[in-house]
């Protein structure tokens, strides 16, 4: 990943009016994992595409990512990303509107910086994945609202894979879609991308609750604060005994009717008596094997697809 963060670094994402650019320099310089470009740019050189032909991609996607994290810090109140305030609480909410809408079109003018023959695709499969992720984004606020019993783990994975997995997805294909690679080939490395994708927002779940702050970067327990119906209470309800069960649907019911921090405490402690951390690691385990598969599967030297086992490996013991 040592070549996305020079690409990105050497970009200047500065600009005036100061009030507007701020927020997005603040944010594109906090770093970050990086792992959609780097992903975008390991799919590219799978079908041997030339690197520099896709820099312009790679970049939009992560700005495009970075949008979603302003409006999503807003939506969910979080206060902390990547270790520092987040932007509505350092600056106020209509600046992570406005600089977040700014990120989304900024997004686009890096795609379409730099030709192909197949840029109507690429920016077709960018403006899909947009959608989705939107699409996702609105389902894990209405399940804010729904009680644990009237979310299934088919509308939670069904919700996490236009939220989180289909940019991963996307950033592969359209990697792929610059080296021109095979329709065939496209496809398996989206279902890849699927995958991984699922993967980690597991992970990112797991991490909400049992993540170290001063590592993950974010402020842990806010799903539960925040109410949300992730992979942890869903599954927790199915493997606690009935009293637990009872116990768990209460805490997730309503907001306000008990101090936050004891709330989070009492969910913690549920969570552990049914000893969820290893189910949740196993289900985590289940998805990163089927993208394995899928890997697996792909017409493509063995060499070749180096650094995208290597990316998979980062991500599965990933801390933050
Ligand atoms: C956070 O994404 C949002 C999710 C989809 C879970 P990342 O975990 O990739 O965040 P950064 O970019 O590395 O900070
Ligand atoms: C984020 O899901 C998905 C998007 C930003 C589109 P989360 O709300 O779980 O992400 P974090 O935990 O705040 O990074
Ligand atoms: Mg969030
Ligand atoms: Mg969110
Ligand atoms: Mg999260």
């Amino acid at each position: 990943m040592d070549r996305v963060s020079q690409i990105m670094s050497a970009e200047p994402f500065g600009g005036l009016p100061a009030e507007l650019y701020d927020p997005i320099a603040y944010t594109m310089r906090l770093g970050g994992k990086r792992i959609r470009p780097a992903l975008l740019l390991a799919a590219n050189g799978l079908f041997g595409g030339q690197e520099e032909a896709a820099y312009g991609a790679a970049i939009g996607i992560e700005v495009f990512h970075n949008f979603t994290l302003l409006h999503d810090d807003l939506m969910d109140r979080s206060p902390l990303r990547r270790g520092e305030p987040t932007v509505y609480v350092k600056w106020d909410e209509n600046t992570a509107v406005l600089s977040g809408d700014t990120m989304y079109a900024l997004a686009w003018r890096h795609f379409l910086r730099q030709p192909s023959p197949h840029l109507h695709e690429i920016l077709q499969c960018f403006n899909e994945t947009a959608i989705e992720v939107c699409e996702g984004q609105q389902k894990d606020m209405n399940f804010e609202r729904r009680t644990l019993q009237e979310v299934s783990l088919a509308d939670y994975m069904d919700m996490i894979r236009q939220k989180t997995a289909v940019l991963l997805a996307g950033a592969l294909k359209i990697g792929a879609l610059y080296a021109g690679a095979p329709q065939e080939e496209v496809e398996k490395l989206y279902a890849f991308g699927l995958h991984l994708g699922l993967a980690f927002q597991l992970q990112d779940d797991l991490l909400d609750g049992y993540g170290d702050t001063a590592v993950f970067g974010k402020k842990t327990g806010q799903d539960i604060r925040d109410n949300k119906k992730t992979f942890l209470p869903l599954l927790a309800e199915q493997k606690a005994s009935e009293p637990q069960a009872m116990e768990l649907r209460s805490l997730f019911a309503s907001k306000a009717n008990m101090d936050e921090e004891e709330k989070v405490r009492r969910v913690m402690a549920l969570y552990d008596a049914i000893g969820l951390k290893a189910h949740v690691e196993e289900s985590i385990a289940k998805e990163f094997g089927a993208a394995r598969e899928m890997l697996d599967s792909i017409a493509a030297e063995e060499p070749a697809k180096l650094p995208l086992r290597e990316l998979m490996a980062l991500l599965m013991d990933r801390k933050k």
